[in-house]
């Protein structure tokens, strides 16, 4: 061009991002427990998805195991955000482990609802990731009764007994779109199916997901903090560039690569729920410097949510800890 002086790029970071309630109260469940019985705390499965947080508690002294054998007898354990099946409690208490349990209260109601259906005699559909850890937990609760659907594709397939007695449950981190797919195709199918009253996608998923679908027009790139493993970050860098605008999932300031913002004046960053904001800032140090870029906050939805801590750390510590 004729060598005009760009314009200087702008930020728009937005809000909600990064940790939800849930992840907040699980990393603290964490913290108290290093404090109070010291090094080494066991945890099973990674406390949430995020590198940064636990390559974090790992230098703390806490050992993540994707088994129980791994824990020596009478150690405390916490079963991670994304809680565990019933067969793992009972394996723990075989073993007189500490159990303490951070599982997110709202990955707590899809079990209970996954209980309630199945005494009711319900065949239930769980809508999800094959694999995610939380999906393998809730799968636990009905063992028989529960049938994974991760497309609309897997529902035409679905031979099921009794059409007129099935549900459906969600994984909490899905794609609101993705999901309102595979819904319609079951209520399609079996226009009787049951649901909880509730969605079972949080409110920190849908909160994030809608920020992105409202500001991401405003950009030419967005960055999403967030590990790989995160699903619901994933899905925030899907919907993204499913709105035509490239989106990077990246875990932190390391993984950016100048190239990407060649002819970018606007760039939209934000954070999964599992992505802790000292990393958002690191980019946003970054862009700042090496593109004198400035910086706006969009606000789309105000989160007020905040869970205690599980009864099951509390009974553990003394009064006042
Ligand atoms: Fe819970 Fe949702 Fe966070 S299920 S852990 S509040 S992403």
């Amino acid at each position: 061009n004729g060598g005009g002086a760009a314009s200087p790029m702008r930020i728009i970071l937005a809000n909600p991002r990064g940790f939800c309630a849930g992840v907040n109260m699980a990393i603290e469940c964490l913290e108290r427990a290093l404090d109070f019985f010291g090094a080494p705390v066991y945890v099973y499965h990674e406390i949430v998805h995020n590198k940064y947080v636990v390559d974090r508690f790992k230098k703390r002294g806490t050992v993540f195991v994707e088994s129980l054998e791994e824990v020596p007898e009478g150690s405390p354990l916490l079963y991670s955000a994304h809680g565990v099946s019933p067969q793992i409690r009972e394996q723990a208490r075989g073993r007189r482990l500490l159990a303490i349990d951070a599982t997110c209260p709202l990955v707590t109601k899809v079990h209970l609802e996954a209980i309630k259906y199945a005494r009711e005699g319900y065949t239930i559909f769980l809508i999800g990731h094959e694999g995610h850890d939380e999906v393998i937990g809730t799968m636990g609760e009905a063992p028989g009764q529960m049938i994974l659907v991760e497309t609309a594709e897997d529902v035409r397939k679905l031979e099921i007994g009794d059409p007129e007695k099935v549900a459906y449950l969600t994984q909490t981190t899905l794609s609101v779109d993705d999901a309102n797919l595979v819904i319609g195709a079951l209520r399609e199918r079996f226009p009787q199916i049951a649901n909880p009253p509730k969605d079972d996608i949080c409110y920190a998923t849908q909160n994030r997901q809608e920020a992105v679908r409202e500001l991401a027009s405003r950009s030419d790139l967005v960055l999403v903090l967030g590990s790989q493993n995160s699903s619901n970050s994933r899905r925030l860098a899907e919907i993204a560039d499913s709105l035509g605008v490239p989106a990077h999932l990246i875990d932190g300031v390391s993984e950016i690569r100048p190239e990407w913002f060649d002819g970018v004046d606007g760039v939209l960053i934000t954070a999964g729920a599992s992505a802790p904001e000292d990393v958002v800032q690191e980019c946003i140090d970054y862009l700042v410097r090496n593109h004198g870029a400035t910086l706006e906050e969009a606000y789309v939805r105000e989160e007020n949510v905040h869970f205690p801590l599980p009864k099951s750390l509390r009974e553990l510590l003394p009064a006042g800890q």
